[in-house]
């Protein structure tokens, strides 16, 4: 067993680690020359062109991965973008006009409530595409286009890899659907598929990080409650951060748009709260900055994660910093530090990583 895990304490450690040949493999045979290519390129460009709204459907982690596609889909390629939890879509008799995009988004490609959502997608004459690991699974066979994501088998029940390979999908996707509908031009392309192509190397360098998470997770490993805050996409990858966690440490978190604390949870935030606050988004900092000083101001413990220099040294308790980048590419790094801040602290309350209580690795009855 110990072979299997490649010299690893556990599955979800390992699977981690493989994050940037992952993401080599997902990325970098759908570039060439500096262009994107996708599987299905002729018939996709044309949906691409005529299509009026790309609805995504998955769930648990995939569907995070659903609400970071809503905001790099719509920024660049302008197109109403709609989430939905699987289980949600299929019994609220969706609107759906034929020519309709629908993404479904799943690593097993097995799961019972996303394959219902598609099955009903097409059954009212949407056009389905996927973002599915496992070949030749469920979602696979039954999608009009399938784009795999190159991660290899995950066994962790937490996803980690499989996770940040589905965002890299998201990215080449939504640059070439802005690139086929004229809403950026030939150059803002290239130099964003560049930025998709550095995201292999920009890992690795975080992953040698793996010390400081450590360092970090015995700091907030005996919380009782703890909060996640981010807006835009960073808080697409707190709600992430925050299930991971909560899955494999049994740490109760509740996550939140950071703008949306006052609106009421922010009164649980008391004494040393701990409040996992991710703030890449350059547009989006000051408002971010404006919402850790309240917590601050309730003596939460402070932990950001955010670019290099983007924070004054006493706004938080703890920083972890982000190599600089595109900001609309940068979930696919700043997953890394919450996978591995929520492993050490599992690890260190002595959870069963791998497979925690209750948890399925694949929901295949609903
Ligand atoms: C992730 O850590 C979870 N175990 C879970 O939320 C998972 O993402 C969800 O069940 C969806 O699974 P799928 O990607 O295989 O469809």
């Amino acid at each position: 067993a110990a072979a299997e895990k490649g010299g690893y304490a556990h599955f979800m450690l390992k699977e981690i680690m493989e994050t940037p040949k992952v993401l080599a493999d997902t990325i970098n045979p759908r570039v060439e020359n500096g262009e994107i290519h996708l599987e299905h390129e002729a018939e996709l460009d044309e949906l691409f062109r005529s299509v009026k709204k790309v609805m995504i459907v998955a769930c648990g982690s995939a569907s995070h991965v659903g609400y970071a596609a809503k905001y790099v889909i719509e920024r660049l390629a302008r197109v109403p973008t709609e989430v939905d939890i699987a289980s949600e879509y299929r019994y609220r008799d969706p609107i759906v006009e034929p020519g309709d995009l629908v993404l479904v988004i799943s690593q097993s490609g097995e799961t019972a409530d996303t394959l219902a959502a598609l099955r009903l997608a097409k059954s009212r004459g949407a056009k389905v595409a996927c973002i599915v690991n496992v070949v030749g699974s469920s979602i696979a066979r039954e999608s009009d286009y399938v784009l795999y994501t190159w991660a290899g088998p995950e066994i962790a029940v937490a996803t980690t890899k499989a996770f940040s390979a589905q965002l890299a999908v998201i990215d080449l996707f939504a640059v070439r659907l802005a690139l086929v509908r004229g809403a950026i031009d030939e150059a803002h392309a290239r130099e964003l598929t560049a930025a998709i192509a550095a995201l292999p190397e920009q890992a690795k360098a975080l992953l040698a990080r793996e010390e400081e998470c450590k360092r970090l997770a015995a700091r907030y490993q005996n919380a009782k409650d703890l909060f996640f805050i981010g807006r835009g996409l960073d808080y697409a990858i707190a709600m992430e951060g925050s299930l991971k966690l909560k899955e494999i440490s049994y740490i109760h978190s509740e996550v939140y748009a950071a703008g949306e604390l006052k609106h009421g949870t922010i009164s649980l935030v008391v004494d040393d709260t701990p409040v996992i606050a991710i703030a890449t988004q350059s547009h989006l900092i000051e408002k971010t900055v404006s919402n850790i000083k309240e917590v601050k101001a309730r003596h939460a413990k402070v932990l950001a994660v955010c670019r290099e220099g983007a924070l004054d040294g006493d706004v938080a308790d703890d920083i972890f910093t982000i190599p600089d980048g595109e900001d609309l590419f940068v979930p696919s790094l700043d997953v890394i530090p919450l996978q591995l801040l929520s492993y050490y602290i599992a690890v260190l309350r002595g959870c069963d990583v791998d497979k925690p209580r209750n948890l399925a690795k694949s929901v295949t009855v609903e």
